[in-house]
């Protein structure tokens, strides 16, 4: 199956078993909005709870807060959002559909890379074990003539993005001929700048409203809370406030599921220090997340630094963690240092004085920050589009097994008993009533015991407790185990350790 199959696939397999749902689906659908089903939301707040508890409960001085959505609009004037929060976008005259500019650059430099590598592993298999590729990549003409087109594209990518000059973006495009997947014609429109934000009104009549903005990030909810937190919590630098919450961009180029959606949700935490510590901080942040992603066992190989060559307008540096998604390695969280940027100009633009007082100097200053951000829901395609897998099985049979961390994982164990007569329904409940406190359990009693299987198999519920009619006699269960599909015998009475052991989101804390 190619990468692109694999995610039609996916995306039907979240529909099928409840994780993920066109929104207004009975309307037709709203485009790049996506509703939770009963299975997605057990598996997003679990994401929610692993992010919070690592934030709040294993770093002392870091709290969270749970600001408005809803927030003063001058606050987006303060932040640069009203002014430079735009896409710049170019239209198709033939297919009549509309692209980021940037990212049809960046696609290109992207499969000029592909090209690269490919001959690099075509390179690997001719040589074999004499393999050198950084010879290989300085020496063979086929990559040196690829590796000149990149950087010369590459160069002028960075300019025009520094210059913010639109028309550069087109004349790379042009230059290039980079054509509009739909209608394959580089017939283009000139590149425009489009705010991101979504507006609405506030207030009883319409001369009296007032328009506000969604936010398009929960960060200036902290920025603006910061001296209440800091004064109430008597917070001492270096300190962190974290929040989880909803964001909305008018996203333009909206594909590829819920990786880029109108409505979404961030877990962003922002940590406070003194002026000049940044680096410093910026570097044990990337460090501290990275160590969170790995920590899930999705594969190092799976994860990468890309650092940030054209910095936004409030930092001073950047990176992101990229995820190896099956359309390629994208964005998965932003790890910035935004300096003082966004309290110094809420100082500005609200007249109130924003300082931290140092105790031990004696002086008052604007504190920089470290911000990390990451959308659960990108969290959410990275776990599930990791975990998708489809196996042969030795009976010649196959399955669909969703192999989520099984922490993370949204029903913990289902509970089965082998016929829905005989007592056994009645000693099936029994579990559930000893296990329903401490896990998220799941009760069937339809269908094949093996039909049973595929359905938890393909929700990715850790443990299957099968009751016999042995169990009457012995008080032990069949415990099957969705990875190895090994089962063992198990007495009732230590079923809730056995799961513990594996699910508990605590266990992974612990090694963070
Ligand atoms: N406060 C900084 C900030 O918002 P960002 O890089 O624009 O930075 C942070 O966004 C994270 O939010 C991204 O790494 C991504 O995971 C998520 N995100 C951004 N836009 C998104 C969208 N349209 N849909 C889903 N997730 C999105």
């Amino acid at each position: 199956m190619t990468q692109d199959e694999l995610f039609k696939v996916l995306v039907a397999h979240c529909k099928e078993y409840g994780f993920i749902f066109p929104s207004s689906e009975i309307y037709d659908g709203l485009a790049a909005v996506y509703d939770y089903g009963q299975m997605g939301v057990e598996l997003k707040n679990n994401i929610k709870q692993y992010w919070w508890n690592a934030m709040t409960r294993l770093n002392e001085n870091i709290v969270g807060i749970d600001s408005c959505i809803f927030m003063h609009p001058r606050i987006w004037e303060a932040s640069g959002h009203v002014g430079a929060f735009n896409d710049p976008l170019i239209d198709n005259k033939d297919s009549k559909k509309r692209y980021r500019a940037d990212v049809l650059i960046e696609e290109f430099l992207a499969k000029i890379e592909e090209k690269m590598n490919k001959e690099v592993e075509k390179g690997r298999k001719r040589f074999g074990e004499a393999f050198d590729e950084d010879q290989f990549r300085a020496t063979n003409p086929n990559v040196l003539r690829e590796k000149a087109k990149f950087d010369a594209v590459h160069s002028r990518f960075v300019e025009v993005q520094e210059a913010g000059d639109l028309a550069g973006y087109k004349q790379i495009i042009v230059d290039n001929n980079i054509v509009c997947p739909i209608s394959g014609t580089c017939n283009w429109t000139d590149v425009r700048q489009f705010n991101l934000m979504f507006s609405t009104s506030m207030g009883s009549t319409a001369e009296g409203a007032n328009t506000i903005y969604l936010r398009p990030e929960t960060a200036q909810g902290i920025f603006v809370n910061y001296l209440n937190v800091q004064k109430t919590g008597r917070m001492k630098l270096p300190f962190g406030i974290a929040q989880i919450g909803k964001a909305f961009r008018n996203e333009i180029v909206a594909r590829q599921f819920v990786f880029r959606m109108r409505e979404f949700e961030q877990m962003e935490m922002q940590f406070f220090i003194k002026p000049g510590t940044e680096l410093e901080w910026f570097a044990k942040w990337k460090e501290n997340r990275m160590k969170w992603h790995v920590n899930l066992g999705m594969g190092a190989e799976n994860y990468r630094f890309h650092d940030h060559e054209k910095l936004a307008h409030y930092a001073n540096a950047a990176t992101d963690i990229e995820f190896c998604f099956p359309f390629g390695f994208k964005e998965l969280e932003g790890i910035h240092s935004r300096t003082d940027w966004d309290l110094g100009n809420h100082q500005k633009f609200s007249g109130r004085k924003i300082q931290y007082f140092d105790n031990e100097t004696s002086e008052a200053f604007t504190p920089y920050v470290v911000e990390t951000s990451i959308g659960v829901d990108r969290m959410v395609l990275a776990v599930l589009s990791h975990s998708y897998k489809e196996e042969q099985l030795e009976n010649g049979e196959s399955r669909v097994v969703l192999s989520i961390p099984a922490p993370l994982a949204p029903v913990k164990a289902a509970v089965l008993p082998l016929v829905k007569k005989d007592g056994l329904p009645e000693l099936a409940q029994e579990v559930m009533d000893e296990l329903k406190f401490d896990f998220n359990c799941q009760y069937e009693e339809k269908d094949s015991i093996g039909k049973r299987y595929r359905r938890q198999d393909a929700i990715g519920t850790p443990f299957c407790i099968t009751v016999d009619h042995e169990s009457l006699v012995d008080r032990c269960v069949t415990v099957r185990d969705r990875d190895t599909m090994q089962q063992e015998r198990v007495p009732i009475g230590e079923l809730r350790s056995l799961i513990d052991k594996r699910v508990n989101l605590n266990n992974l804390l612990r090694n963070l």
